[in-house]
């Protein structure tokens, strides 16, 4: 198949069948979504959010035993433990780490390797990738700001301009608002290594995310998706694309609150925004776990607007595969 082929520089990295990575999805990107994934021939990625390294050790364990075929684990740079996760990814010999919430230093990078681990992460502005290259990290990721949860400002569109067309030759991921095989396939064209969907993944049969959660999705449209407001530039906090309800006023209420104890000298800036991050992980947890679609977090890209029913891990791996070989079919020179 031309589409395989196309994919071969992103699946000697990852060691996986496509090069299709399955985004780390906190609360939802758990031990039988991510094996399913990798037994499916894409990347899973585990999400370890808040975990502790116990846990975690414990959530690889289950995974490992569930699928024989490499997959990724999600850390969060911020995390204050965030050596000791490093150290149990490497004794449970995991393959690729992804770096997210922030730019690695090379130490980062360095630690991850030393165990024989390839380091992935995020890159905002064409600087900043080219400065990760030089300090050694294995492969990127573009993530544009129409993705679900965490976001950059820039779209895909515009980080695909910036970055990817101005670094073909090095390995480039895209992700956020990606659904179609065709889009796959023309990001593949344009020097990517392969691309990442999330929300996608999310609402799939195999999710163990809760009902109500997955129908929300489902039922949504994109414009709903939307970007909490910024109340103050002092204070600024990453920005999550959810769904909106009343979770969402919630956390604009929460921003005040912690925006006044700010100014009155009561919590440092990091201390305030790693307030804000609970809060998020919290309210995630609400919706997934525990069905509560109407206060808790309904993270999700605007890709809802186009994904409507429940599918299996199969039947979305098939529909990507062949819809990409259609048209690479269809505009072979
Ligand atoms: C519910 C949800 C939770 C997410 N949690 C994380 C996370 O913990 N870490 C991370 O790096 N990305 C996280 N993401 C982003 C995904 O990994 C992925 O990059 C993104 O969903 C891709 O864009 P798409 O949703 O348009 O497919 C999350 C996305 C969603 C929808």
């Amino acid at each position: 198949m031309k589409i395989l082929k196309l994919m071969e520089r992103g699946t000697k990295i990852l060691g996986s069948d496509y090069a299709i990575l399955g985004g780390a999805m906190t609360w939802i990107s758990e031990a039988n979504l991510v094996s399913a994934m990798s037994n499916a021939g894409i990347f899973g990625v585990l999400a370890s959010g808040a975990m502790e390294p116990d846990p975690l050790k414990n959530e690889i364990a289950a995974t490992q035993e569930k699928t024989k075929r490499n997959f990724g684990v999600n850390v969060i740079l911020m995390h204050p433990m965030l050596n000791d996760l490093i150290d149990v990814c490497g004794e449970k010999k995991v393959s690729h780490l992804i770096l997210a919430g922030g730019i690695p230093d090379k130490t980062v990078i360095d630690k991850i390797h030393s165990y024989g681990m390839q380091a992935i992460a995020f890159a905002p502005a064409l600087s900043i990738a080219k400065r990760l290259f030089k300090q050694g990290i294995d492969a990127l990721i573009l993530e544009g700001s129409e993705a679900g949860g965490h976001v950059g400002p820039l779209s895909t569109m515009v980080l695909t301009q910036d970055i990817l067309l101005n670094m073909r030759e090095y390995p480039i991921f895209v992700a956020g608002g990606i659904l179609r095989g065709e889009v796959v396939a023309s990001m593949l064209r344009l020097g990517a290594v392969g691309c990442q969907l999330g929300t996608v993944f999310a609402c799939c049969k195999e999710s163990t995310a809760h009902e109500n959660f997955k129908k929300a999705l489902l039922k949504a449209s994109g414009r709903n998706a939307v970007l909490p407001p910024q109340l103050d530039e002092k204070f600024t906090v990453a920005p999550v694309r959810a769904l909106k309800n009343v979770g969402t006023e919630e956390f604009v209420a929460k921003q005040k609150e912690v925006l006044a104890k700010f100014e009155r000298g009561e919590v440092a800036l990091d201390n305030g925004r790693l307030s804000l991050e609970h809060f998020w992980a919290g309210s995630l947890r609400r919706a997934v776990r525990e069905g509560d679609v109407e206060r808790g977090s309904l993270m999700s890209g605007q890709i809802v607007e186009i994904i409507k029913e429940e599918r299996s891990l199969k039947e979305i791996v098939d529909a990507l595969l062949s819809e990409a070989e259609e048209f690479l079919t269809r505009t072979a020179d």
